[in-house]
């Protein structure tokens, strides 16, 4: 069996190529994900927006800046998880002559979900920290209640724990007032998160 680096660059390369969905017609480039696939913590969100898109990285427009910051404030680089995406190429419409981000649709995120399980297959995370509704539906449970159940623990079939955050993208979109709760929500979810990790190492290798 080849190492988990080779066997995320091998799914990589095949993803790459993908004509699963009408995706495909409108994207750039594939947004696999990107970090350290060996991480016991992986990262989902929605779906690639305009930057990602052109970059073929995930998480690099403000949203993703926001991330960074919010990571860095519980000591977590991109380097420490693999961050990705439910589905990876960028859902967009056009309307009145501009492109703009779309949610994706049920079939898209049921095409690309072959794509997600095998990369948490390979990965086999301790812990996925869901950002946004979308994620947390596809990983912790459908209907998922970001007001009511954000923060909490709950058990999923990809990973030992599971945990979803407001999306960073949502966090930009506060007023005033309510953007430093937010953010400081997230920011308190991430280090949950990390937390999580610590103690489920723990156990394990008290077993
Ligand atoms: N929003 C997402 O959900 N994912 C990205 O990669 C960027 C923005």
């Amino acid at each position: 069996m080849s190492s988990i680096l080779q066997q995320i660059e091998d799914l990589r390369n095949e993803a790459i190529n993908c004509q699963k969905c009408d995706l495909a017609k409108t994207r750039t480039n594939v947004v696999f994900g990107e970090g350290n696939p060996e991480t016991p913590l992986v990262i989902i969100g929605e779906g690639p927006g305009a930057n990602e898109d052109a970059t073929g990285r995930p998480f690099v427009g403000r949203a993703g800046q926001l991330l960074d910051e919010a990571l860095r404030e519980c000591g977590i680089t991109r380097k420490h998880v693999f961050i990705c995406n439910v589905v990876k190429c960028r859902a967009c419409i056009i309307e009145a002559g501009s492109i703009k981000n779309r949610p994706p649709r049920v079939e898209e995120v049921e095409a690309c979900f072959p794509w997600l399980l095998k990369q948490l297959e390979i990965i086999k995370p301790l812990v996925i920290l869901s950002l946004g509704a979308p994620s947390a539906n596809v990983i912790i449970h459908k209907d998922f209640k970001m007001t009511k159940e954000r923060g909490l623990w709950f058990e999923t079939p990809y990973a030992n724990a599971a945990i979803a955050a407001l999306h960073p993208s949502y966090v930009l979109r506060q007023m005033s007032q309510g953007y430093p709760e937010a953010r400081d929500l997230l920011v308190k979810d991430i280090e949950s998160a990390r937390r999580k990790v610590i103690e489920l190492k723990k156990q394990i290798s008290n077993k």
